[in-house]
């Protein structure tokens, strides 16, 4: 896909399709009213066809509601896309409208395609983040995953999406499209990886697809297999693995972007392809999406990618413990003790809770690099899902700085985070018997004592653990996402790296 910025009026460009986003102000209440003749007047030449399509639709420019008019100035289609009041506006509402928008012109099968607003927009908001809000929505809104659909041909895919304002400086309008292309291809690449199903998407293809993506962007990987992991002494790790006939893979990928400072930062993502939930067997519906439960790991990835692609001046290491949880005759059973790699020993009361085993090498693991924050990143728990829903990442930490940058970061991506409490008083809950700690907790609060299980691995590192159970795998499709994955994470904590370094 041609991602593209000109320095044009919209109106000036040809393509099959236009989506043009629009505040109630803009579409006006009369048809006398001074927002509509601009509306009307931005189009050159015979407008009949738009006066007759706002006159007859009670288009009011409400926040996502949209008409459609054919052959207007150069367009074989027009979608003209409500954002609300024009005081409402804001980045969220432009990507929303835009990916509404784009989403009906694929519907035409529209293969090229002009977004752009009134110049009404720019007098509010900044330029760059027009341009920027507006294209990514576009762009996030017309993924699909279809590479499975073998019979009746395919839809054409979406080949070019353009921004077209004549009042932007076109250094800015250009910038603003190149970053919103580059993060939007790690959001593709991270919404692939969580879609695909496990048996393509397996530990060794996890790696596979790291290394890639390291090698096109010059981030250093480093992959340990097996036998390296055993050296390691990655207990949690190996113990999840062994109903598996594949084999387990540790993920590293070290972005350095910023080669004089000694800083690192560690993003941990987990990586359990397929969760079937091992020996403790999930219920048969719904298994299926459980090839999303490396959501973690695809973030991180996808997130590196972001960060080098854009060239973002932070030291980020991403790393990425990766297996299957599956039942066998080597499996890890309830009752069995586990010692990780930090020594740390684990009583497994529950082979289904396999995140934090593996979470628990990867997080120890993390410490080498002397970190100033630790992010890790989990489908961790049901009971996260059942708290917050879809809509809110749960966020859990011990460092309230880190945490208040990523709260920040959520409201700017729309990614948005919010912190849960991890008390003292809910550790008894995994007390063991016979352990240094147990794997589950009971009934109540499951995402928190997950959360706390965590923390007895990251020591006196700044740790912020992010569950990302419920953002990252939708069961109904929004504005700019499809149902599946979201590819939650990778603007989250882009948008938070790019704070950190402007920072210094
Ligand atoms: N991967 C699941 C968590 C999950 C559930 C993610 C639903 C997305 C949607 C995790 O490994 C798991 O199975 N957790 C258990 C923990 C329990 C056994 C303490 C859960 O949440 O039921
Ligand atoms: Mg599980
Ligand atoms: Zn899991």
């Amino acid at each position: 896909m041609k991602v593209d910025f000109v320095q044009k009026r919209f109106s000036a460009v040809k393509a099959d399709a236009l989506v043009l986003v629009l505040t109630k102000e803009d579409v006006g209440a009369g048809n006398k009213s001074a927002g509509r003749s601009r509306l009307i007047s931005s189009f050159p030449g015979d407008t009949s066809q738009l006066e007759r399509a706002l006159a007859g639709s009670g288009f009011t420019g409400d926040k996502d509601k949209h008409i459609t008019v054919y052959s207007l100035a150069k367009f074989g289609v027009a979608f003209l896309v409500g954002a609300g009041d024009e005081s409402d506006l804001s980045n969220e509402r432009l990507r929303r409208a835009a990916g509404v928008g784009i989403r009906e012109a694929q519907l035409v099968k529209a293969t090229s395609v002009v977004v752009a607003t009134l110049d009404s927009v720019l007098d509010e908001t900044s330029h760059y983040e027009v341009v920027h809000s507006l294209l990514e929505g576009a762009i996030l809104g017309a993924y699909k995953f279809d590479k499975y659909f073998t019979l009746n041909g395919k839809n054409p895919k979406i080949a070019s999406i353009t921004a077209a304002f004549a009042p932007v400086e076109a250094s800015i309008g250009k910038k603003a499209a190149k970053d919103a292309e580059l993060i939007g291809e790690a959001v593709y690449l991270t919404r692939d990886l969580c879609n695909a199903p496990a048996n393509e998407v397996y530990p060794e293809a996890l790696a596979d697809v790291a290394v890639k993506m390291a090698r096109k962007f010059h981030v250093h990987a480093r992959i340990l297999d097996e036998k390296q992991i055993r050296k390691l002494k990655m207990g949690g790790l190996l113990a999840v693995n062994s109903g598996s006939a594949r084999p387990p893979r540790f993920i590293t990928l070290e972005y350095k972007g910023d080669p004089r400072s000694r800083d690192w930062y560690a993003i941990v993502g987990k990586g359990i392809t397929f969760d079937s939930g091992g020996i403790s067997l999930k219920p048969s519906t719904g298994m299926g999406e459980m090839k999303m439960d490396m959501s973690g790991a695809a973030a991180v990835i996808g997130t590196i990618q972001a960060l080098a692609s854009l060239k973002i001046p932070v030291n980020v290491v991403g790393i990425a413990p990766s297996t299957e949880n599956l039942p066998g005759g080597r499996a890890y059973k309830p009752g069995d003790v586990v010692t990780t790699m930090s020594g740390i020993t684990i009583e497994v009361d529950n082979t289904d809770a396999e995140g934090r085993i593996i979470l628990s090498d990867a997080l120890h693991y993390a410490k080498r690099y002397r970190p100033k924050a630790i992010i890790d990143l989990a489908t961790l728990t049901g009971a996260c899902v059942v708290a917050l829903g879809h809509h809110a990442t749960g966020m859990f930490g011990t460092s309230e700085d880190t945490m208040a940058q990523l709260k920040d970061a959520g409201e700017k991506t729309f990614e948005r985070v919010w912190q849960m409490p991890i008390y003292e008083e809910y550790e008894k809950q995994i007390k063991s018997d016979i352990a240094d700690v147990k794997n589950v907790g009971g009934r109540w609060g499951g995402a928190i004592t997950a959360a706390l299980f965590l923390k007895k691995f990251v020591g006196d590192y700044p740790w912020v653990h992010l569950d990302i159970a419920g953002t990252a795998m939708l069961e109904e499709e929004t504005d700019y996402s499809q149902k599946g994955s979201s590819g939650v994470g990778v603007r989250l904590l882009t948008q938070f790296f790019k704070h950190i370094a402007s920072q210094r």
